[in-house]
C-alpha cells in the first residue's frame, strides 16, 4: 500500500487559555482526493488546516506529510517544505499591495525559485482574472482579490492544498468556478486538497466530506 499523502492522527490542540478546540481528530487523505470540511463556525476547521500545514504544532497527535511526520523538523525545514509542498489559501486573503495581480501569483514560485509565468497565467485565466493580471490588489473587488490568492496558491504545482473558506466572499457562479478548478487540479495533478466551506452543494463535489463539531469528526 502506498503511503497516505496528508494524515491526521488523533490531533488534539488548545490554545492559551481555551478548552481543548480539537479533540481527536484522525483521517487519512490520498494524493488526487478533495475533502470538504463542513461545521459551525468556532468548531475548530481553521485550527485544523494550521496544524495540517505545520504553521502550528498540535498540543498531541501528529501530522504525516507522504508518511512521514512533521514532528522533529525545525522551524526552518518546515517553512522550506512548506514553500515547495503546501498551497495555502487563508480565510483572510493576503496581497501584497504594491505587487499587481500577475506579480502576487508568481511570488511563491519566485521563493522556490521556479519562477512559471505560463503557469501562472493560466490560473489566472482560469480563476477569470487574465484580463486583470497588470491591476493592483486595491482595485480589486473582494471576490477577485480571494481569487486571486487561490491562483497564488496553486502556482507552484503544490501536493497539499489547504484551503480555508476559498469560496467565501464569492457569488455562485464563481464559487463553482474554483471549487471545481481545485477538484481538477487535484485529480489532474494528484494533490491532496483539503477544503473548508459552509456551502453544502459544493461540499458534495469533493470525493469525501467530514463534519467537525466542538472539535471532533461527527461524520
Ligand atoms: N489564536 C487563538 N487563541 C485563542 N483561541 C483561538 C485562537 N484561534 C482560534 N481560537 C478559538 O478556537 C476555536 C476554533 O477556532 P477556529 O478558527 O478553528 O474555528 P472555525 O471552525 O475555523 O470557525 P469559522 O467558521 O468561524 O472560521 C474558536 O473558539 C476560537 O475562538
Ligand atoms: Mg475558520
Amino acid at each position: 500500500m502506498t503511503a497516505c499523502s496528508l494524515e491526521a492522527k488523533r490531533l488534539f490542540h488548545s490554545f492559551a487559555g481555551t478548552g481543548e478546540v480539537l479533540r481527536g481528530v484522525s483521517f487519512a487523505l490520498e494524493a488526487g482526493c478533495v475533502l470538504a470540511v463542513l461545521g459551525p463556525s468556532g468548531s475548530g476547521k481553521s485550527t485544523l488546516l494550521h496544524l495540517l500545514g505545520g504553521l502550528a504544532t498540535p498540543t498531541s497527535g501528529q501530522v504525516l506529510w507522504g508518511g512521514q511526520t512533521l514532528a522533529g523538523n525545525s522551524q526552518e525545514q518546515l517553512s522550506k517544505r512548506r514553500a515547495k509542498e503546501v498551497g495555502f489559501v487563508f480565510q483572510h486573503h493576503y496581497l501584497l499591495e504594491d505587487l499587481n495581480t500577475l506579480e502576487n501569483v508568481l511570488l511563491p514560485s519566485l521563493i522556490g525559485n521556479q519562477k512559471d509565468e505560463a503557469r501562472a497565467k493560466l490560473l489566472l485565466e482560469r480563476v477569470g482574472l487574465l484580463e486583470r493580471a497588470k491591476a493592483y490588489p486595491k482595485t480589486l473587488s473582494g471576490g477577485e482579490r480571494q481569487r486571486t490568492a487561490l491562483a497564488r496558491a496553486l502556482v507552484t504545482k503544490p501536493q497539499f492544498v489547504l484551503a480555508d473558506e476559498p469560496t467565501g466572499s464569492l457569488d455562485k457562479k464563481n464559487a463553482e468556478l474554483v471549487f471545481t478548478l481545485l477538484v481538477e487540479l487535484a485529480h489532474l495533478e494528484q494533490a491532496a486538497v483539503v477544503i473548508v466551506t459552509h456551502d453544502e452543494n459544493l461540499a458534495q463535489k469533493a470525493d469525501r466530506i467530514i463534519r467537525l463539531e466542538d472539535g471532533m469528526i461527527v461524520e
